[in-house]
């Protein structure tokens, strides 16, 4: 048999049957993901709410879940809404800082006031938090505010004068601090703010700063503890609660959430459940404000604020226990005796029956306001 030289060869074909290649490998379909399993109908632990994690497909059961006066997992619900939009009377075109940006409910308000109708108005976000700050600028970008309209710096808030300055904005009509923690924060067993479950014994806002809760309580001196028990959250049990943590820590190092509560409960062997509870939450409390140095920065923001706001301007604070409060309202008090500000709130602003039944972390919410005199007087000069 010839070959057509104008045909391409043909194939030479071996005569003796031959086995199959073996076909080429195909990378498995990664398979999706298994939901964890969980005991009981409804998932208890943080991480296993997935639908309170993905609200916007699993909406009615967020509704139904946040009715029963929940927060859902991995969200914040901003508290007191239209009463601190009542005292600062944001409007359109002005200047706005909320100095604590959080899951940015309270942030979105005001957006909507100062740029309504499209006026160049625009708020600065502060946040200390690297875990939250990012997912916070994301969602309220994807609500539509620009760079124009909201710029975000994740800062403390003692450094609000030099980031205005920064952004050459000099001064705010506006000013908001909710203080304190966040539900997301709080609710996270791996940052350790919560006993309900176990976590790490963290309790830092900012976790990329020493020491965490267990660094701190590792070497503090027992005069140093029972001093922070009763500044941060008056305990009544603060010297025998300090003496006993600190034998304990010198026996085991205090590294977990629920090992720090077993410990409290376990010094106060005759107090009801009742009792020690309330010592465990203050005692969290009084930790989780040495750690963020909490009291230094709101005074440190409260001598600034002055120097922050406009003629004219209105601040709002959100506070949530004595130790806050006290100092906001002496603050309050100097400026209006010193002329730096023209009004401040006779009496605190809370949460009505409806909030604090349908959102209970509002019932200890106190809100202060001031308003900036028109005539610049000086700095604030706070006797500490
Ligand atoms: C109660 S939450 C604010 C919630 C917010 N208003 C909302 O509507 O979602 C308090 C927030 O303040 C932040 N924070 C606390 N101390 C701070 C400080 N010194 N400087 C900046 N942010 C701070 C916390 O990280 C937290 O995100």
């Amino acid at each position: 048999m010839t070959s057509d030289p104008n045909q391409p060869a043909a194939e030479v074909t071996d005569p003796k049957p031959t086995r199959h290649p073996a076909p080429p490998e195909v990378p498995e379909a990664p398979r999706p993901r298994r939901r964890p399993r969980y005991s009981g109908r409804n998932p208890r632990r943080f991480e296993e709410r997935y639908k309170e994690h993905d609200p916007t497909r699993y909406a009615s059961d967020a509704a139904k879940i946040e009715a029963s006066g929940k927060t859902l997992a991995g969200s914040h619900r901003p508290i007191l809404v239209e009463e601190i939009l009542g005292v600062l009377a944001p409007k359109p075109g002005e200047t706005a800082v909320d100095c604590t940006l959080g899951y940015g409910g309270h942030a979105r308000r005001l957006l909507e006031r100062v740029t309504a109708g499209d006026a160049p108005g625009r708020l600065l976000g502060l946040d200390v938090d690297p875990i939250e700050f990012p997912r916070t600028e994301s969602r309220l970008r994807a609500l539509g505010f620009g760079d124009t309209a909201f710029v975000a710096r994740r800062s403390n808030y003692a450094g609000m004068a030099k980031v205005l300055g920064e952004l050459g904005w000099g001064t705010a009509d506006v000013i908001l601090a909710d203080l304190g923690v966040s539900s997301m924060q709080l609710d996270d067993p791996q940052r350790g703010f919560t006993y309900k479950q176990d976590g790490p014994l963290d309790l830092r806002m900012n976790p990329q700063r020493s020491p965490s809760a267990a660094q701190w309580i590792a070497t503090v001196r027992e005069a140093d503890l029972e001093a922070a028990l009763q500044s941060g959250a008056d305990e009544p049990h603060a010297a025998l609660l300090a003496r006993g943590l600190v034998r304990a820590r010198d026996t085991e190092p205090i590294t977990r959430t629920r090992q720090l509560a077993g410990l409290i409960r376990g010094l106060l062997p005759e107090r009801s459940k009742e009792d020690q509870d309330l010592s465990v939450r203050r005692v969290f409390q009084a930790i989780r404000i040495v750690v963020n140095d909490e009291f230094g920065g709101l005074d440190a923001w409260l001598r600034l604020l002055p120097g922050c706001l406009g003629p004219g301007g209105r601040v709002a604070v959100l506070t949530f226990h004595s130790g806050e409060d006290r100092r906001v309202k002496q603050a309050f008090r100097v400026g209006l005796d010193q002329g730096i500000y023209s009004s401040i709130a006779d009496e605190v602003i809370r949460a009505d029956p409806e909030e604090q039944r349908s959102n209970p972390r509002s019932s200890s919410a106190k809100l202060r306001w001031a308003v900036r005199a028109a005539e610049n007087s000086g700095e604030l000069r706070v006797e500490s």
